[in-house]
């Protein structure tokens, strides 16, 4: 062991689920292969992991100067990766989950000037610093949650100095938080209030302004447009990712979520990294999405959180061969959790998803969704030691109790990270 550089070792999880495997996004059966070493241990040095295995074999590379975190009775995995999140906005929507509960739909109220312009309102009329507290807080509650890098969207602020406002605040974050946020830019996801009567010229804004703007300044990796009817129908959408793609922008999408406009098809015919949502997906776009790649990221909180029961159908998805991701869809409106223990649970009990393969699907496939592959999502030599001990012996727990995190420790580049 070379001297001088700090070292970790944790030893004795009950299990290590490494996910370990191709190099790749995982599909098929491969998503239910975890790679779980029971009693399992990792060694770190210099926020880097240097090898895994039984606790046994660890244990015999240790020097003296070796940390040593005692996993016993807890499993260990890697952070999750949450791949789509909208977590800078300000104040709350919930005088509209009231609503809801009181029966009005989320079509109602947004129609009537509430839903995501009632975000906007609110954030354009909050200072950058507010909005870096507020996200801050947003940052901590992901963290208890287990998650460690979170997908950031831009798109409460509808004007080109708010949607800028919004990208300064999630580089801000990076440098203030442990997160690691992946800035996404999301002008298109609502036409706002002072362009409802003529949205195409809001289009255009995106286009000539918003645009260049973020590219130049280098404040997002990839564009997002909410694809739907009353929002960015297929036409709008193409202009605008297709301007975002000959800038160089990696594509996401906001699709299928309320109607079935083509979304998937144009993910797919736009080569875009994810479609998001997919909840009336049908089997044509399923093959489209197959036929470029694209990976569906799918987002059930907000189908619960929304009182609907129709969620997408994951298991058509795996069998068709893609790479599923699962999210929180964070955001005030549709999704209010952070937690991808809830995901996890939603996934199984409502999209008959396996423990297994919600958890693939949150961590490695969702890595690989934001470039980040390479560096994250599984415990393998050469990745970052960026892991989460949880308070429960089997993985499966984690999906299984719900409403309670078990979240015992976070690390992040082998630091633990307190809240
Ligand atoms: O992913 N569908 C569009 N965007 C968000 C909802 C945003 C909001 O209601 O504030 C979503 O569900
Ligand atoms: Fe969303």
């Amino acid at each position: 062991m070379q001297a001088g550089l700090k070292t970790l070792a944790v030893l004795h999880a009950s299990q290590l689920v490494t996910l370990s495997g191709p190099q790749r996004p995982r599909v098929g059966a491969e998503l239910c292969n975890l790679s779980i070493i029971p009693d399992g241990g990792m060694l770190i040095r210099a926020g880097a992991i240097v090898a895994t295995g039984p606790s046994g074999v660890i244990e015999k590379q240790l020097s003296s100067n070796t940390k040593v975190v005692d996993a016993t009775g807890r499993v260990v995995l890697p952070g999750f990766v949450d791949a789509h999140a909208h977590p800078v906005f300000a104040g709350s929507r919930v005088d509209e989950f009231e609503m809801r509960a009181r029966g009005a739909t989320y079509e109602e109220i947004a129609a009537g000037g509430g839903g995501i312009r009632s975000t906007v309102r609110k954030t354009r009329a909050a200072t950058e610093d507010q909005l870096l507290a507020e996200a801050t807080k947003h940052a901590e509650w992901f963290i208890r949650c287990g998650t460690t890098t979170v997908e950031a969207k831009s798109g409460y602020g509808l004007s080109v100095e708010d949607e800028i406002k919004i990208l300064q605040v999630v580089r801000r974050l990076n440098k203030e938080t442990a997160i690691e946020f992946v800035p996404t830019f999301l002008g298109a996801h609502a036409i706002p209030e002072d362009f409802q009567s003529a949205p195409n010229r809001y289009v255009d804004l995106i286009i000539n302004e918003m645009l260049p703007r973020v590219v130049d300044e280098q404040l997002a990796e990839f564009c997002d447009a909410f694809c739907e009817r009353g929002y960015f129908v297929v036409e709008a959408s193409r202009k605008i990712l297709s301007a975002a793609r000959e800038r160089g922008l990696g594509i996401r999408m906001h699709a299928d979520q309320l109607t079935n406009g083509g979304g998937a098809e144009l993910a797919a015919e736009l080569g875009a990294v994810t479609a998001d949502h997919l909840e009336q997906t049908e089997a044509s776009g399923i093959a489209a999405m197959k036929r470029a790649g694209v990976q569906p990221v799918l987002l059930p909180g907000s189908v619960y959180a929304l009182g609907k029961t129709r969620y997408p159908h994951a298991r058509e998805m795996i069998e068709a061969g893609l790479a599923v991701v699962i999210a929180t869809d964070f955001n005030p409106g549709s999704s209010p959790t952070p937690s991808m223990q809830m995901i996890l649970s939603l996934a199984a009990t409502q999209m008959k998803m396996t423990p297994a393969e919600a958890v693939t699907a949150a961590t490695i496939n969702a890595a690989y969704s934001l470039k980040r592959g390479d560096k994250i999502g599984s415990l393998e030599a050469g990745k970052l030691a960026t892991f989460v001990l949880y308070d429960c012996e089997d993985y499966r727990e984690l999906a299984y109790w719900f409403g309670m995190p078990k979240t015992h420790s976070v690390y992040v580049r082998g630091e633990r990270i307190n809240w």
